[in-house]
Order: C-alpha cells, then structure tokens, then sequence
C-alpha cells in the first residue's frame, strides 16, 4: 500500500509517503533560496518521496523565525523559489511551500500577538524556558534566556485589525508567489506555536467575547485570502495542532472541530502535529513524542471524522510503523520528518525490504537549528556533518559580491589583467571598482578613473558576464586609508576585496589584517601568476578556503594549481584527512596533496617551496593555527606575506 499513489486535489502522488518540513536553516540570511537548500531539498525528492513539503518560508518581513529563514514575502524571492521548486520535481517530487507568520517567536522587536500575554501565561512560559534552557549547553544559555524572555516580555501589544489586515493578505500574496515559482500546492503552517496556533489555541489567544469562533476566524480569512490568490484547483494544506499540551490549550476534540472547518474551507491535505515551543522541552511532552508513532491514534480519530486526507507523522520510524498505521486507515498518507533525513535511503530500503537506520530522537538537529547552526543529524557520518558546517559558514559569505580598490595610477595598470584572469565567469556576479580619491591624489585618480572605466566595461562585455553587474564608485576619503575603505567595505557588503600590491604604502597590508571573514587579495605583478600554491593545514579552515575555491580558480584552465601540506603528525593521518576533504567538498576531479616534511618554522618552509618552484600566486586561509598557537608562533600568513616580492597573496578567513 505504501507505493500505491494518491491524489490530492488535481495532483498525484506517485506513493503515500511525503517528506513533512523539518526546518534546515540553510538559506541565505537574506532569506533567498541558497545552493545549499536546493541539494538538500533535491536529495529529499530524490530518495523516492512522493511530495517533499519545504518548511516554514515567511510571509511577512516581520514573520521571520530564525536567521536563514526562507522567505516569500516579496517578489525579489520569486527566482530563487522556482529554482527550488524546479530541482524538487526534477527529482520525482511534487513540491509544496509551507507558509508561515512566526507571531510572537518572530526575530522582531515588535512581534505580533493575537493578545496581550497574561501573567499565568508567563509563568508557565518561564517555567517551560528552564526545561527549555537545561537542553543547551551552560555557555549559550544566557544569551538564548535573553533571547526569549525579551520575545515574552519586551513587547506585550495585540494585533491592531489592521496588522490582521495585512498579515492575510502577506499570506495570501506568498501563496501566490508559491504558484507562479512553480510549486504544486501550498501548506499553511498552523502548528509549533507560530501566528495561526496562536489564534486558534484558548492559551495565547483571549478574545471578547471568549469562544471557539472567534478564536478560528483569523486562521478561516486566511484560508479564504490563500484560497483566492491561487489558481482554481490549486492545493492547498494545513499543518494542524491537534495536542497544545499547554493549560488551556488546544486538544484532540477542538483540533477536531477546528479540522471540520477546515474542510468546509475546501483545504486539500492535513498534516497534524502536537506540542509547540511551550511545551515541546516539558518532560512530560518529551516521553510522549519519544513513542515510535505517537501521534497515529490522535490521527486515526481525526480521519475518524473528517474527510480530508491526513498525513500522519510523528516517530514513523520503520516502514513496517508506516504500513501498520495505513493499514489502520490513521490516514492515507505517511508524514518523514526527521525519519527521512537520519536514513535519506528510508525509501528505497522500505520498497527492498531492508532495515533502516532510525531516528534516535536525541533532538540534537533540534538544538542545532535553536542556536542557529543548520539542520544535521547526528548519526551522519562525521564528514557529512563537516559539511553542513561549512556550507553554514558560506551561507553568511558573499562572495560572488567583490571589490577592486584603486588609489593610483599603479593599481590601474595592475589590476587591467588581474582582473579579467581572477574574476569566474559566473551568472549573477557583481564586481565594483572603487576609485579612493584622496585631496593630494584628487585630479591623477580622476584621469586613472576614465581609463579603468573605459578598459574594464571593454573587458566586461568581451567576457560575456550576462546577468552580472560591473559597477565603478568613487570616494574622497581621508586618511589613514585602511580606516576609510573597511567603512565602504562594511557599508557595501563586499565578500571579496583586492587591492594593489604596494610595500611603500603599508595602509595596504594593514587593511589585509583588519577584515575578518571575507577574502581579500594584495595582487602584485609577477608574470608567473597563473602558477598557484595552495598550502593546506588540513583544518576547518583551509576546508573553507578549498571550498571558495572550487567555485572559482579550481575550475579556471588558465590556472595551474599545487596543494601542499607540512606535515604536523604522520603522513597517514594527513592523507586520510585529506581523502575527507575531498568528499566534503564532492570533488570529482582528483588533486594531489604534495606533503612536506615538518620543521619548526611552516612559513619559511612554505617560502622556500614557493622560492623553489617559482609560483607567483599563493592562496591560504588567513588563521589555521588555533588562537593560542598564533600567540606563541604568530600567523603562518603574515609570515608568508612579508616574505614574498612580487607574487599575489589571497588570504581567506
Ligand atoms: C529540527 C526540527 C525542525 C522542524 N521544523 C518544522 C517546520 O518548519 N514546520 C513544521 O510544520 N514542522 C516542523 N518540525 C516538526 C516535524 O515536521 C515533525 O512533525 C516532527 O519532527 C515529528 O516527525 P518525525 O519524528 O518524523 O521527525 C520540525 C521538527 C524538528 C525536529
Ligand atoms: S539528530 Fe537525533 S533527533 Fe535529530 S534526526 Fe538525528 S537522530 Fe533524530
């Protein structure tokens, strides 16, 4: 029964199993859609679901729950949302968008409440954050008591009718956005405790006159807005709240009323789930989500009643649970939440009969995605867990937005090649000149500026940069240099800096040193710059550095490029860190590690290799060694920096 399709609204499912949204944290911190969230989603789709719901995008600006929340509350996030859509229907899927208003857990200063917190409610809320707080460990849990106890008392003010106004609309306007990206249907989020939950549930919400119906307007306009903003026949879902377990809250039998409403509204799918942030860390609430199962009889007694198709989640562990619950009619459809991303085969396994790899339920993904740090599960292999760690750093990186910096004449001249050699040829790409124009310097830049314009808008069409933009900027700054170019730097957002390779202007080096987590260059003149050395200290570091290049230089032909690595222990060790490397970072194509014996002083060792074999661009990582090591030995880079002449040094932190 499991592989036999179902039909939800216009729309088939080629099976009974969907992928229920787990919150990965891996857009971008503007909220668009990243690479890393489509390989995710993609994968998903390909291990055999028949819908992969991608989780909680916000609706409204101040909806946002987290710092890499996807977002769908304006048109600029339509592109990415079709990306995203479109990789998950390649892969097999169908593809649906859950919406969502955060409420009061948005990251705001002023969140939406349906009413006033009482002070009952903020009892059991301090009460509920100590059990919270004890999952996490000593070192973050004053900022996170920060964090919440702001969102519960800093700001206390119902919605205006105006916010609700505005707030169905916002959900209407992303479901349409949904459609035109190219997604099968919608699901609205009405669980975890967010704005919808909020509404429904006796705990949050406290209207006058009290009662159930005005307590499931709000959610029933905005099913109706959705409703009207999309095509005829165009799904739509609800994750539903059927077990607050908060005093007051909402229950099987209100869930139940409120599911009948629901299907009333004509909604396609419902995706039931229990608990929310109030309650979900209580230890009570933790044994009960810790049954395999344990919300199949909850599910039974809503399908019981209505007849909307249900998708039952919650600790489906093994396909024989899932067979098991269908064959109980609980409902027609099988919810993998964290199920399917601790055994990404669960599918394929269940269809060959072979035993799976469970959820173990230590919540550790949960905590992860807390503090902030993107979804892993812990019984991945170390190397794949590595991997979301780096793809969370680069999330916060942009690098495809970079800076040239010209103070003279010199740079000029300098950066003509450089910059058509060092820039990829890639879609999207953004590249700014900067023209600093000091009052001594004032008439000779501007002569500089005319010709750099000239030659570089040249080089910007030869080269075929669609869809990029090429722009020129100048700024009269005082000195010291340094000082003013990491403010246009800083105001900019600039991932990528180069600046002209000078030794009798020290602002330049001193600028090198003052940027933390971008990649900045002093690009000098020496003709060999197509032969690069890598030095590689096998840490988390280089791992970033290997990882920015594989989208850049690793794939430019024009260059030619050596890995070496002084050995620290045994060459063994190095060399199966550097076979980890490799799949972390999915290379296909094999580079050769060169390995140099150890000494005392990795710069000079380094030196004389790049001496010996005449490389004229190096790229490292900006800080392998650990704090303390840098005290007692210094940067291996600043080291390497003031040994070179003429070569490029890119630094990358
Ligand atoms: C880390 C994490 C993130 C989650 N994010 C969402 C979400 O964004 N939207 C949602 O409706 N449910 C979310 N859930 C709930 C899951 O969809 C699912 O209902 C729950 O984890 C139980 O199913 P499972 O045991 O298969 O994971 C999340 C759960 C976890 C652990
Ligand atoms: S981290 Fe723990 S709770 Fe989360 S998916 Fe993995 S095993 Fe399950």
């Amino acid at each position: 029964m499991i592989f036999t399709p179902y039909q939800i609204g216009s729309r088939t499912l080629k099976n009974r199993l969907v992928a229920v949204p787990v919150f990965t944290g891996y857009a971008l911190p503007n909220g668009q859609v990243s690479e890393f969230l489509i390989e995710h989603y993609s994968s998903l789709a390909a291990g055999g679901v028949a819908m992969v719901v991608v989780a909680n995008a916000a609706v409204s600006a101040d909806g946002v729950s987290s710092r890499h929340n996807l977002r769908a509350d304006s048109d600029e996030f339509i592109p990415g949302l079709a990306r995203l859509a479109k990789a998950i229907r390649r892969n097999g899927a169908l593809a649906s968008l859950q919406l969502n208003h955060a409420g009061r857990f948005a990251r705001t200063d002023r969140p939406l409440l349906p009413t006033a917190l009482e002070s009952s409610h903020l009892a059991f809320n301090i009460a509920s954050l100590k059990e919270f707080m004890n999952f996490f460990p000593l070192e973050r849990r004053f900022g996170l008591t920060q964090g919440f106890l702001q969102h519960l008392i800093a700001w206390n003010r119902p919605m205006t009718e105006q916010d609700k106004q505005r707030v169905i609309g916002d959900f209407g306007e992303a479901a349409s956005r949904a459609c035109e990206a190219g997604f099968d249907m919608v699901e609205l989020h009405g669980a975890t405790g967010y704005l919808l939950a909020q509404f429904l549930s006796a705990f949050t919400h406290k209207p006058e006159p009290a009662g159930f119906n005005q307590r499931t307007a709000f959610p029933l306009q905005v099913i109706r807005e959705v409703r009207k903003r999309v095509p005829d026949g165009f799904p739509i879902g609800f994750r539903i709240l059927l077990r607050e377990w908060v005093p007051g809250g909402i229950d099987l039998p209100e869930a139940i009323a409120f599911a009948k409403l629901l299907e009333r509204e004509g909604v396609n799918y419902l995706s039931p789930s229990a608990g929310t942030y109030n309650s979900m860390f209580l230890p009570e609430v933790r044994k009960r989500m810790s049954r395999p199962g344990y919300l199949v009889d909850d599910t039974a007694a809503l399908t019981a009643e209505v007849s909307t198709p249900a998708i039952v989640s919650g600790r489906i562990l093994t396909p024989s649970i899932a067979r098991r619950a269908l064959q109980r009619r609980a409902a027609p459809l099988i919810g993998l939440g964290r199920v399917l991303r601790t055994d990404p085969e669960w599918v394929r396994k269940a269809r060959e009969g072979k035993k799976v790899t469970v959820c173990v339920n230590c919540n550790g993904c949960l905590k992860r995605v807390v503090l902030d740090r993107g979804f892993h599960c812990e019984r991945w292999p170390t190397w794949v867990r590595e991997r979301v760690d780096l793809e969370q750093r680069l999330l916060t990186r942009d690098m495809f937005r970079g800076l040239w910096v010209v103070a003279n004449g010199e740079d000029g001249r300098l950066f003509k090649g450089a910059m058509a050699r060092m820039i990829p040829a890639r879609h999207g790409i953004s590249t700014s000149i900067l023209f600093l124009a000091t009052e001594e310097k004032g008439a000779a830049i501007d002569e500089t500026r005319d010709e750099v314009v000239r030659w570089s808008d040249r080089m910007w069409r030869g080269r075929g940069f669609k869809g990029g933009a090429l722009n020129h900027l100048t700024r009269r700054v005082d000195p010291p240099l340094d000082d003013a170019l990491c403010r246009e730097v800083d105001k900019g957002g600039y991932g990528a800096v180069m600046v002209g390779r000078n030794p009798t202007e020290p602002w330049r080096e001193r600028f090198l040193y003052k940027q933390k987590g971008k990649v900045v260059g002093l690009v000098g003149q020496d003709p060999r710059w197509s032969e690069v050395l890598i030095p590689v200290d096998l840490s988390v570091s280089t791992l970033l550095v290997l990882r920015l290049l594989s989208h850049s230089l690793l794939r430019n032909p024009d260059f030619h490029t050596d890995f070496v690595h002084v050995l620290q222990g045994s060459a063994a060790d190095a060399m199966r860190r550097w076979e980890d490397f490799v799949k972390i970072l999915g290379w296909d194509k094999h580079f050769e590690l060169r390995l140099l014996p150890s000494g005392r002083d990795v710069a000079e060792i380094l030196l004389h290799e790049i001496r010996a074999r005449r490389y004229g661009t190096i790229v490292m990582g900006k800080r392998g060694l650990s704090r303390i090591k840098r005290m007692l030995l210094g940067s291996v880079s600043a080291a390497v920096l003031h040994g070179l002449t003429d070569q490029t040094l890119v630094l990358i932190d």
